[in-house]
């Protein structure tokens, strides 16, 4: 499994922060925001990542990540010119993709909590696609999914004026390999963008979209606003203070997975700047010991 983190976008939402900043960089209590959709590939043992950004970002995240060989993992970058929609990911990251199935991750997606849906989206290996379903107060913001009594999916609709659920579809999709070729032939929305919801459409015309809902016990927050990244950085800072652990410390993670062994942790928290970070790892390393 291939994985891909689109971190273009133009977040006016977030301007003027985003006049000279990528979104995907701002903090969220103690580090970047990229950190958490990372963290979630990584949890679902995906070690082959491209992070697909503009020009002027990916050298910021060469700057923070390089190849990732140091924390277990290899990171390849690509570039998007424009916010030409989410499903241009698979344009552009065809040669990535290869003859692998895919999993994708929006830059700005949190989740927190324990990943099951993630996991098992990730295990199943039947043709077709696996998307995921939030229950969310404002489902006219989101593409909305109609469910039957049995579970089954009827309908797939963005951002619906009169929505059919309470039931969003997050930034974390998992494809089979046909997702290369279902991008290619898209048409570009009225808003002039390569829809992912018409990707998920295809695949429920084909009867191979899975749909996994998400239950209460996760968290799925949103980081389009500043009042959403105030929340953000509130809600992880309650959770790390209180338990003494950070939440998606790749470095930790990497460790934790075995994607790396105790003496190259070691040789990374040697190169790692004295910091709390740094003293974070070293307990961490310590506690293995
Ligand atoms: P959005 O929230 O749809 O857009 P945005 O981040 O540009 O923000 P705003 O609405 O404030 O202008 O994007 C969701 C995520 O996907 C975000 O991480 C940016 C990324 N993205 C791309 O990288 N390229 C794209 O073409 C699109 C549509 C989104």
């Amino acid at each position: 499994m291939k994985g891909i983190i689109l971190a273009g976008g133009s977040g006016s939402r977030l301007y003027p922060i985003t006049k000279v900043y990528s979104k995907q960089l701002t903090i969220i209590y103690d580090k970047p925001l990229i950190y958490y959709p990372l963290s979630v590939l990584m949890l679902g043992g995906i070690r082959d990542i491209l992070i697909i950004s503009n020009d002027e970002t990916i050298p910021l995240y060469q700057k923070l990540f390089g190849d990732g060989r140091h924390f277990g993992v290899n990171i390849e970058y690509a570039r998007q010119a424009a916010p030409n929609g989410i499903a241009e990911s698979f344009i552009i990251g065809e040669q990535f993709i290869g003859k692998d199935p895919v999993s994708l991750i929006l830059g700005d997606n949190i989740f927190y909590g324990y990943l099951d849906f993630f996991y098992r989206g990730i295990a199943n290996t039947a043709p077709g696609a696996t998307v995921f379903g939030y229950r969310v107060t404002d489902p006219e913001r989101y593409g909305i999914v109609e469910f039957d009594q049995s579970g089954k999916v009827l309908s797939i609709e963005e951002k619906p004026l009169k929505p059919k659920s309470n039931f969003a579809v997050p930034g974390l999709y998992v494809y089979d390999n046909r997702v290369i070729d279902i991008s290619k032939n898209l048409r570009p929305s009225g808003r002039g963008e390569l829809e992912i919801t018409d990707v998920n459409k295809t695949y429920l015309e084909m009867g191979e979209l899975r749909v996994e809902k998400i239950g209460r016990g996760v968290a799925w927050l949103d980081t389009g606003t500043p009042e959403a990244l105030l929340q953000a950085s509130n809600f992880f800072g309650v959770i790390e203070e209180r338990q003494g652990l950070k939440i998606a410390c790749i470095e930790e993670i990497a460790f934790y997975k075995g994607f790396i062994s105790k003496a190259e942790f070691a040789k990374l928290i040697e190169a790692t700047p004295k910091s709390m970070y740094r003293s974070y790892l070293e307990r961490v390393l310590s506690e293995a010991e």
